[in-house]
C-alpha cells in the first residue's frame, strides 16, 4: 500500500517514521509521495509541491492529510476521495466542520475516511466510542481533550511556573499548534468535542456560534496555588449531555478534587469518559498530543484499511437542539 502524506510537520514527519519501522513495513506499507509548501526545501526524494502528480497517481493508495487548519486541507481532502484514495486525517479543525462533507464523499466514492488521531491524540478513542454505540446510547461525553492546555496547567502546579513559561514549553515539546491560541483558548477542545458529538449522537454540529467555549487564558500562577491550597486542581474540560432531541456543550475550565482521576491526569494526558446505557462509564486515558503517539493513531487507521477493518457508518443526519439547559453542573 502505498501511502501520500500531505505536509511534514509533527504529524506527518511522525507518520514517515513510523511507517518505515520494521514491523510495519512487513504490512507492505510504503510513502511514495511527502507534500509540501513551493517555499519548503525539499530534503527527502519523497517531496513534491505537486498536488495534482499525487491526486493523479494510480499508484498512492492512501492520502494522510497532515497539513493543520481549514485549507487547503479541505479541498485536498475531498480531491483525494473524489479520485479514489483513502484519507486519514489527525486534523481535527477541518473534520469539526466538514465530518459529514468528506463521509458522503467517501461514500459516494467508495474509499475509507478514517480519523482516529484528531481526539485524544494515541488514544483509541473514535474506535472505543464506536464500539460502545454499536450496543449502546451513549449519553454523555466529558473531559480533557487537550494536552498542551494540560501540559500548562500542570507544569503551572507543580513548578509553579508561568502560563507564558510552560506555553514556550508545549510548543517545543510538539503539543500546541502551529497558532497555539487554539489550545488556550478553549477551540481545539470545541472541535474535538463537535467531532465526538456529531458521532455519538449521529448529528452534524455546524454552527458553533451559540456554544460556550472558554479557555485557560486568564489562569494566574496564583489562581493555581490558591486552587492547590484547597486541595483541588484546575483542568479545562469538554462536556456535552444527550436528553431525546435537545443536546448540551461547553467547553471550560473545572475544578477536581486532588483525589480525582482528572486531578491526576498530568503533562500531556488527555483523559475522556463516555456513558453508555449498558456499559455505564468508560475511562479512556494517554498521551493526547505530541509526534508518535498521534501519528500511531494515523498508521492505525493505515493498518484498519490494509486488513479491511470497517468503522462505525454514520450519516450523521440526525436533527437534535441545543440547549443550554442540560447543563445543570453535572459533569458525567
Ligand atoms: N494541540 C493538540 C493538543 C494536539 O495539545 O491536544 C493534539 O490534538
Amino acid at each position: 500500500m502505498k501511502i501520500a502524506i500531505l505536509g511534514f510537520g509533527t504529524v506527518g514527519k511522525g507518520v514517515y517514521e513510523i511507517v518505515k519501522k520494521a514491523n510495519v513495513q512487513t504490512q507492505n506499507l510504503s510513502v511514495s509521495h511527502i507534500f509540501i509548501r513551493k517555499n519548503k526545501k525539499r530534503v527527502l526524494p519523497e517531496m513534491t509541491d505537486d498536488i495534482d502528480e499525487i491526486m493523479n497517481d494510480k499508484n498512492t493508495d492512501v492520502v494522510v492529510e497532515a497539513l493543520g487548519g481549514i485549507e487547503p486541507a479541505h479541498e485536498f481532502i475531498l480531491s483525494a476521495l473524489q479520485h479514489g484514495k483513502h484519507v486519514i486525517t489527525a486534523n481535527k479543525a477541518v473534520i469539526a466542520v466538514y465530518l459529514k462533507e468528506f463521509t458522503d464523499a467517501a461514500n459516494e466514492n467508495n474509499v475509507k475516511f478514517y480519523f482516529e488521531a484528531s481526539v485524544g491524540g494515541g488514544i483509541p478513542w473514535i474506535q472505543g466510542l464506536e464500539k460502545a454505540l454499536r450496543i449502546d446510547s451513549v449519553n454523555s461525553i466529558s473531559g480533557i481533550f487537550n494536552g498542551t492546555s494540560n501540559f500548562i496547567l500542570d507544569q503551572m502546579t507543580r513548578n509553579g511556573q508561568s502560563f507564558a513559561e510552560v506555553l514556550k514549553q508545549a510548543q517545543k515539546l510538539g503539543y500546541a499548534e502551529a497558532d497555539p491560541s487554539a489550545d488556550i483558548d478553549g477551540i481545539d477542545v470545541a472541535n474535538k468535542l463537535c467531532i465526538s458529538a456529531d458521532i455519538a449522537y449521529n448529528i452534524n454540529i455546524k454552527d458553533r456560534s451559540k456554544l460556550p467555549i472558554f479557555g485557560i487564558r486568564n489562569i494566574k500562577k496564583n489562581d493555581v496555588k490558591f486552587f492547590e491550597k484547597n486541595g483541588y486542581s484546575v483542568k479545562l474540560i469538554g462536556t456535552t449531555h444527550q436528553q431525546g432531541n435537545k443536546f448540551d456543550y461547553v467547553v471550560e475550565p473545572k475544578l477536581f478534587l486532588n483525589h480525582t482521576l482528572e486531578a491526576n491526569t498530568p503533562d500531556n494526558y488527555n483523559l475522556i469518559s463516555l456513558n453508555g446505557d449498558t456499559i455505564g462509564k468508560l475511562d479512556f486515558y494517554g498521551q493526547g498530543a505530541g509526534m508518535f503517539p498521534t501519528a500511531n493513531a494515523v498508521v492505525q487507521d493505515i493498518l484498519d484499511i490494509v486488513e479491511e477493518k470497517d468503522h462505525l457508518k454514520r450519516n450523521f443526519d440526525q436533527k437534535m437542539e441545543y440547549s443550554p439547559e442540560l447543563t445543570s453542573g453535572d459533569y458525567l
